[in-house]
């Protein structure tokens, strides 16, 4: 498994829905914790592995009873109220701005059986969830910034690669 980063255009592309949930499915899955778990990440999407299947893994606590397997998840209520907190991206190493999030949503979704589970999320859940589901549709935390931000993050990013390169 290979982490995708940006500028990769593969980033971009939209999941397309899962219809079998089959061993296959849950290995992908469990593969997937495994390797968020070593890249120190609360959450990951098929997408950022180059999968185009609608399915995220997400675990904020680290615990096995926090993971939750996202399969064709969509929100079904956002807010009310919105944060503005850090946020980071294994997509986007070295790099986390500010970003604008609904504080609650409802998100529903089936799991590895295939069942639809309905689940009602707030603070740190219901931001990764956001990130999450913004992956599968190509979307990555930047593009949520403005364009001055955008361009000041990863000028940035760009400078601070170059610096790691040739330490002067
Ligand atoms: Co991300």
């Amino acid at each position: 498994m290979k982490i995708l980063t940006y500028p990769n255009p593969k980033l971009k592309r939209k999941a397309e829905a899962v219809k079998a949930f089959n061993k296959e499915l849950a290995k992908i899955a469990k593969e997937m914790f495994q390797f968020m778990y070593k890249l120190n990440g609360v959450g990951l999407a098929a997408t950022q592995i180059g999968l185009p299947y609608c399915l995220a893994v997400v675990n904020p606590t680290r615990q096995p009873a926090g993971e939750i397997v996202l399969i064709n998840p969509r929100f079904t209520k956002t807010g009310p109220g919105t944060v503005n907190e850090d946020e980071g991206c294994l997509s986007v190493p070295g790099l986390s701005a500010r970003v604008k999030r609904f504080a609650n949503v409802t998100c529903e979704y089936q799991n590895l059986k295939g069942e639809k589970v309905v689940l009602e999320a707030r603070e740190l859940l219901a931001r990764i969830l956001q990130h999450e589901i913004d992956h599968l549709n190509g979307i990555l935390f930047i593009d949520r910034l403005s364009e001055d931000e955008r361009k000041l993050l990863l000028n940035r990013g760009s400078q601070k690669a170059k610096d790691e390169i040739s330490p002067s």
